[in-house]
This record gives structure tokens, sequence and C-alpha cells, in this order.
């Protein structure tokens, strides 16, 4: 279970990065600014990274990292969790510091928001630590700077969102808080700018997430041929899951290459997440849909 968002030990706080999974994604326009108009339906499971901080009295923002995918990860200023530490520091007008831990569970450059939970919740987290009077709109701005999909991290439940990743509009689908949700990663990285730039600038309609069937029926990921192209090992990942028994939905979250599957029991889940273990290589994870 992931760690609660509370006080671990005198003057160490923690926050859990949500991964965060696209259910569906449209993506209807090539905007002038170089970003690509969307409408997708957001939500988080219940597992992610992990982040501690405490308070560092020479006034420095110190970043350490570990976990199964922190190997060979950049703890330096480009990082996005030192990058989130900065941008609030410097919005404050703050001399407080942090050491931050992060402890890297998700896969990096994988479609499930990794960097960006981190980011999002090194904002959470900092704000606490420091005593912030920020609002949420403050906070919102902060965000998006870091990255299109920061702000929807800052909550990590159900939302619509619109635009580059601005329009945010909590969103309730009958019976999908709670699903057993699997995440699984064939071991590569894709770029996100290359996958949106392989998109074929076919407006294929909005989208209708009033109800799980329709999510399930109408609902795409557009991002899934280019990041196919890319990547083509997502379609033996989107065949093995697409053929598990009692599965309801399988679909690639976000610009991949990480896909994800739901199902209406967890037995159904485990049985899946064995046959994806059998390939070598193959990164899985067995969570669930997060409710509010
Ligand atoms: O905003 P972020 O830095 O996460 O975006 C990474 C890249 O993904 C952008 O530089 C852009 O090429 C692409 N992108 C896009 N449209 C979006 C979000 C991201 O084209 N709505």
């Amino acid at each position: 279970m992931p760690l609660p968002d509370m006080e671990v030990d005198a003057g160490i706080i923690a926050e859990t990065a949500y991964a965060k999974v696209n259910v569906a994604l449209h993506v209807r326009a090539r905007r002038d600014d170089g970003y690509h108009a969307l409408e997708s339906l957001f939500v988080f499971a219940d597992h992610g990274d992990h982040i501690v901080a405490s308070e560092n009295e020479d006034g420095a923002i110190d970043l350490a990292i570990d976990g199964p995918f922190g190997e060979g990860l950049d703890a330096g200023p480009s990082n996005l969790v030192m990058r989130a530490a900065r941008a609030l520091q410097s919005y404050l007008g703050t001399e407080r510091g942090a050491a931050l831990r992060l402890t890297k569970r998700l896969p990096v450059a994988s479609g499930i928001g990794g960097g960006s939970a981190d980011a999002a919740a090194t904002l959470r987290l900092l704000a606490r630590l420091w005593d912030a009077r920020i609002g949420q709109d403050e906070l919102a701005a902060l965000a998006l700077d870091l990255g299109s999909d920061v702000p929807a991290c800052l909550d990590s439940v159900t939302q619509m969102v619109t635009g580059r990743g601005e329009g945010l509009t909590r969103h309730s689908v009958d019976g999908l808080e709670g699903m057993p949700m699997l995440l699984v990663n064939p071991g590569v990285g894709v770029s996100t700018a290359a996958v949106f730039a392989g998109w074929d600038g076919q407006d294929r309609g909005a989208l209708d997430a009033s109800s799980l069937d329709a999510l399930i029926g109408r609902g795409r990921n557009d991002l899934e041929p280019p990041a196919r192209a890319i990547a083509p090992v997502i379609g033996d990942v989107l065949a093995v899951l697409g053929e598990a028994p009692g599965v309801r939905l399988a679909r690639m979250s976000g610009s991949g290459a990480t896909c994800f599957a739901l199902f209406d029991n967890p037995a159904r889940m485990a049985a899946a997440a064995s046959l994806c273990r059998a390939h070598p290589g193959w990164w899985v994870m067995e969570t669930g849909v997060r409710g509010v």
C-alpha cells in the first residue's frame, strides 16, 4: 500500500506521486504554440512514486533518488522534482530549503505521468513543509509551467482534462473508481514530443465520458498509432491484455509505452498479470483506480 500522506517521523513529511492513466485521450487539433488541444479522462492509480521531505537548515534544496527506477536518473537541476522545488521557492521568495528523497517506482518516460506526478507531489509537499500561503490557482499556474500533465496531478482525482492540460473538471464515472487496474510497460521509453509529432492531424471526434460503456466503446487513445509506429512492442502488450479473460478495456495511456487494462474483479487482474510477467523485460503493476 502507498504511504499515507502524513507525518512519518518528526520533521519528515511524505507524499505519494500517484500514477496517472488516460482512460481515453482524443487529440482534436494541433495548436499554433506547438502543443495539441486534447480531451482526456484522467484517472489515478492507487500506487506511485514516493517523496519525503525535511527542512534543510542552510536553505539549499537537495535531492536524493532511490527505488527500482531510480538508477541513472539525473538528480540535478533538470529533474522535475528539483524544478518544482526551485519554482515554488522562488515564487514564495522564501529562504527555506528542503532535503528531498524520491523513491522512483514507476518507469520513466512511460505515459503514466511519473515525472508530472513527482513535480505535483513536490509542490504539495513543500507548500506544507514551508507553511506556504498560496492559492490553488497560483499552484496550478506553477504546475502548468512545469508540464502539461502537472496541474491534473495536483489533486490526483478523476478529471476531464482539456486544452493543453489546463482545463480541469472533476468528473465521476459510475463503476470506474475502485476497478482493478493493471499497468504494463514493455521496457521501452518513448518521447512524448516524438509521439505527438507522429499524430496524423485527423480529428476523429469528441470524447464522451458520460459512462464506462461510452469510454470503452467509443473512447480512443489517438496517440496509440504513432506510439506503435515508434515502439511496435506496444501492440504485443495490447494483444496480451486485450485477450486476457475478464478484461473490460485494454488501451495505451498517454503517449505510451505503458498500457493499462481494467477488470471487474481482482482475480482476473492477477491472472492477466501472470501472463504479462511471463514476458521478460515487461514491467507489471497490479493496482486500482483511485477513488476520491
Ligand atoms: O508539457 P510537456 O513538457 O509535458 O510536453 C512535452 C511535449 O509533448 C511538448 O513539447 C509537445 O511536443 C508535446 N505535447 C503536445 N500537446 C500537449 C502536451 C504535450 O504537443 N497537449
